[in-house]
Order: C-alpha cells, then structure tokens, then sequence
C-alpha cells in the first residue's frame, strides 16, 4: 500500500459518511502531511498561502475525526491511518501489535512509503556491534553445521533460528565462526546476552536505539527496525528467561512477552534474522517450526574427531586412545578441556593410563553438570533416575518410576530431550531412551550422596 492507496482509503471512507469526495487541496495535505511536510511545504506545492493551508487542514482533521471516530490531528494522522488500517486487514491478534506498536505488520503494507524513503534516501550505512561478542583463540571448524546455518540464513532467508545444546557444547563459539563468515551480508548486527536485559521492554528499547543510528525519521518499533535494514540480532543464553524447576516450556514471569516477540518475527514480513542460543528449546518454536516459515533449531552435537586437535592442543600423548576417550566424554570440547587438565594433571598426560580407570572420572565437570541439573523438575530427575539404572528396567520401565502416569513421564521425556539430556537409541529397543553415560555417572553419584 502506497500514499496514493491511503488517500484513496480515506476519501472512500468520507465519502461513504458524507456523500463528498475530498477536495483537491484537502488530498494535498492528506499527502504532504504523510510524507512529514510541513504546512509551509504544502502550500508551496499546492501554490496557496501557508494560513489558508493551516485553515482547510484544521478543517479536514475535524472531519476526519468525526468520521473515523478518533482524535486526529496532524501529528497523529499517520500512526492512526497505520492502526486503522493494520486493524482491519490484518489476521493476527493485539497482542503482536503490542508488542510491536501501531504499525502496519501485514504484508500488504510492508512498503510503506516510510520505509522506502528510508531506503531511497540513506543507502545503508552498515552498524555492527559486536562489543559483546566473546572472544576464542583457536577454534575448530564446525564445517557441516556453519554450512547449514549458513544455508538457513544466507539462502533461506530464514527470520528464527534457535541453536540448542548442552552449556559448554560450543553454541556461542559457533556462533562467533558463524557471525564471521556472515556478518557481510547484514547491514545491522546486534549481540546480546539475556543476562543483560531485566524485561523484554528493556530489551526492546535497547535494540530500536541501536537500529534508529543514522535514521531520521528514527524506527519506532522494533518491526520497523527490521524491515528498514536486513539485520542479524543474535541473543545468547535464552534459558535464562525460561523458568527452572518445571518442565521446559514456560518464560520466566518478566520474559512472557517473549512468546509473542517470537511470533512475531517468524511470522511478519522483514528482512532480517533473529538468532537464538539456548540449553533448552524454547516455547512456542516446535508450533513455529511446523508452520513452514523457515524457522529452524539446531541441536549441537559435540566435536567429533575434531576434538583430537584439542586433545593435541593440550599435549596430551597416547594418541591412539585419542579416540576413545572423546567418544566416552561426546565430544564436549568443555569437558574434554577439564579431562584433558586433570589427565595432564594426575597422569602426566597419558590417556592409556587415565582409561584404564574404568569408572567415568568426572572430576571439575560435576559443577557444570550440577548447573544443569538444578534446573529440572522433580519428575524429570525422577526420569533420569530411572534411566540412569537400566539394569533395574523392567518390561515397561517407567512404571517403576515414582508412580508417575504414562503422561507424566512422556512429558518428562519430552522435556528432557528438549533440555538435550536424553538420546534416542538408535535402535528399537525396551526403551528407545538413553542417557549420556557422562550424564549417567553424575546422576548415579547423585543418587548415592
Ligand atoms: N569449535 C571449537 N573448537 C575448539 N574448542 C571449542 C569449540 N567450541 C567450543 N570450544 C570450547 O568449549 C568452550 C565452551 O564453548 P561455548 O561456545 O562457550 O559453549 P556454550 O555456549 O555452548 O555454553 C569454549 O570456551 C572452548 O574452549
Ligand atoms: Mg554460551
């Protein structure tokens, strides 16, 4: 919709209230104040004085009040058009407006001509904040899943996507050799972690400030931001706005805004990408993800054979048990980091005498694991119990399980898998659920304190 279309909607509605079209000069001011003229602007266009401009316009914003039953005035004029019309075209509830401001987030008007004179006007001065990005020295490439994130980001165009795994998998690590391979294609990079922002409101005001940088008139929503510049916001440590001690799948009170925040995005028109890193997956991304709009997880596996770099970093010798030992510990370049420590540490660094211990050493990972495990509920650790002694399984296992209902302990499954601690067996078996035996031994140790 154009200024043109906006003009025609309004004339339609006097018209239908008054049996008058619009008069030539009324449609000239309808148009120069949409475009931000002044009354000094108008009547030069229209070749009148500025008075009798200010005149007829008084006039026409008493009438357009009285037809469209709000208050208007020049400097309302455009947001009430904007609400009006979002309101009566759009198919997507208040909330979203809320969470966006008044204005238009239907397809239909994405080109409004705001926009397009911001594009026109100022071609796009890139604004990366990368104040806040962490710093590695010396990562191993992630090939396959850069490749994907790329593909979703770059060729997709996808607007949500949600990196989840294990604290300490490489989440945030990727996401740094991601930004780098990127970061060319985005006019805006913002990089946050949650940990900074008390309320979704704080957060809001923070990034449209960010985006407003050399826009004049500035974006007043965050939605504007977003369709005004392809941007890249990258928001880490998203677990800290969903709430511990239950299962996964609610915001924390001060973050329920989020739902609707996430919605959003997925699903209004813009050019730009919100990237998430999370333990957990959050709400309402499974519905999103169904939707077919492009929005994507990825679940962070560890490094594979890659961590042998890291092993070799850390001048550890026995190389053929290199192997061995990452596939006990997954791969986890943090717990491999920690192991890798304690094998230098107590066995001079010889993996061959470190293995033969047969019982998982946990050593400095029980405070990182203990993390994690503080945040389930009372089923889910009651879960991880039970699968964490499958020699006491029984046909159907879970019925041992602390008298939970079949429901109960689907759900803790579920919630589980989405918190990345329980694996699917590869093969059907009695129950197609496993625990990491890293996790196991914690959970064990637990069980015996
Ligand atoms: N690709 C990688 N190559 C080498 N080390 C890595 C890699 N990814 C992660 N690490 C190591 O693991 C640690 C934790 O990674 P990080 O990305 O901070 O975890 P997360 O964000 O998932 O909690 C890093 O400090 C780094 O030492
Ligand atoms: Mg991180």
């Amino acid at each position: 919709m154009d200024i043109q279309d906006a003009i025609k909607w309004t004339d339609d509605r006097v018209f239908a209230k008054t049996g008058q079209h619009l008069s030539s000069l009324q449609r000239t001011i309808l148009e120069g104040t949409l475009e931000n003229k002044t009354y000094q602007q108008v009547a030069k266009d229209y070749h009148c004085s500025k008075d009798h401009t200010k005149r007829v316009a008084s006039e026409l914003w008493q009438l357009l009040s009285d037809v469209l039953g709000e208050d208007i005035k020049k400097s309302n004029l455009k947001s009430i058009l904007k609400r009006i019309e979002f309101n009566s075209i759009s198919n997507f509830g208040s909330d979203a407006t809320q969470i966006f401001g008044n204005i238009n987030i239907c397809s239909e008007i994405t080109h409004y001509p705001t926009v397009k004179k911001h594009r026109s006007r100022n071609p796009p001065k890139k604004h990366h904040d990368l104040t806040q990005v962490p710093r590695y020295y010396s990562l191993y490439p992630r090939t396959q899943d850069l490749d994907t994130l790329k593909q979703w980001i770059l060729e997709e165009k996808s607007p949500l996507i949600t990196l989840t795994g294990l604290s300490g998998i490489g989440k945030t690590a990727l996401a740094t050799q991601l930004l780098e391979q990127i970061q060319d294609h985005f006019d805006r990079i913002i990089w946050r972690s949650h940990r900074q922002f008390p309320t979704l409101n704080t957060l809001q005001t923070h990034l449209i400030e960010f985006f407003a940088q050399d826009q004049d008139p500035p974006p007043q929503t965050l939605l504007e931001a977003l369709q005004l510049h392809r941007s890249l916001i990258i928001l880490d440590d998203l677990q800290d706005t969903l709430t511990p001690n239950t299962l996964v799948g609610t915001y924390r009170p001060e973050y329920a805004q989020y739902s609707q925040l996430l919605q959003a995005i997925a699903r209004f028109p813009h050019q730009s990408c919100l990237l998430l890193l999370s333990w957990e997956y959050p709400p309402d991304l499974a519905t999103l993800e169904s939707e077919n709009r492009h929005c994507y997880s990825l679940q962070l596996q560890g490094l594979g054979k890659t961590a042998k770099n890291l092993l070799a970093s850390k001048g550890l010798a026995d190389r053929p048990h290199w192997l061995d030992l990452i596939h006990r510990y997954n791969g986890h370049p943090t717990w491999l980091n920690i192991i890798a420590a304690h094998i230098q540490d107590l066995f001079n660094g010889s993996v061959a005498q470190f293995l033969a211990y047969p019982t998982l050493f946990l050593g400095d990972l029980l405070p990182l694991l203990h993390r994690q495990y503080q945040r389930l509920s009372s089923t889910e650790q009651a879960v991880m119990l039970k699968l964490a002694h499958p020699e006491d399984a029984t046909e159907t296992p879970h019925q041992a399980t602390e008298k939970l209902s079949d429901s109960e302990y689907l759900q803790a499954i579920n919630s589980l898998r989405k918190r990345n601690l329980i694996e699917k067996k590869p093969h059907q078996t009695a129950s197609p659920w496993h625990l990491h035996p890293v996790i196991q031994q914690y959970i064990k140790e637990q069980s015996s304190t």
